[in-house]
């Protein structure tokens, strides 16, 4: 079955719901208010489709507008039947191409645990800045916050790289 990348419904939020239930249990997974809240608020979300059944979901925010420009990934999912077949690496693509518009470095925080998702980010540049304890609640649980620097260097107007 292909699998598609498009922008996430509204109709697909209690869906989105369900699927943080399983796979953030225990770190207060999101309900699916406060997916509407973060579609309310602009932010860029996309969901992996096989047909027309939800199978993974992401999202950035845009922090800081150019020239400066700073954003942070706030989820990033995949269904476990779904997961190992390159849909998670889609998503973080379109991601990151959505925030290259505006140059943006991109920041995230992940479990410190979580190997999938650490070597997934360290594959597309992101490296780890330091680890900010018990980040996620209830389950105390550290996280890495990582950082991958804006594509293109900026310049100062002497020319040199800020
Ligand atoms: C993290 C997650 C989104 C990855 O999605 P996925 O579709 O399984 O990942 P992909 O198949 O696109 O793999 C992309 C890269 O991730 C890494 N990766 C994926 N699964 C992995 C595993 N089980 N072990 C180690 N690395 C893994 C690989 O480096 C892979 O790179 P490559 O294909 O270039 O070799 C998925 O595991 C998931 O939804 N996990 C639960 C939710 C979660 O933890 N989200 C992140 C919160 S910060």
């Amino acid at each position: 079955m292909t699998v598609h990348i498009g922008p996430l419904r509204k109709r697909d939020l209690k869906r989105c719901a369900e699927m943080e239930a399983e796979l953030f249990a225990g770190d207060d997974p999101w309900s699916a208010a406060a997916f509407a809240t973060e579609l309310d608020g602009g932010h860029h979300y996309i969901g992996a489709y096989a047909g027309d059944e939800l199978i993974g979901y992401a999202g950035i925010a845009l922090l800081v507008g150019p020239p400066q420009a700073e954003a942070e990934v706030h989820t990033i999912a995949v269904h476990p039947d779904w997961q190992g077949n390159g849909i998670g690496k889609a998503l973080l693509l379109d991601l990151l191409a959505h925030v290259a518009q505006v140059n943006a470095t991109v920041f995230l925080e992940v479990r410190t645990d979580n190997e999938p998702a650490i070597a997934l980010y360290e594959r597309q540049g992101f490296e780890k800045l330091g680890v900010r304890r018990r980040y996620y609640q209830p389950s105390g649980a550290d996280a890495f916050t990582m950082r991958r620097l804006a594509p293109v260097e900026t310049r100062t107007s002497a020319g040199r790289t800020a």
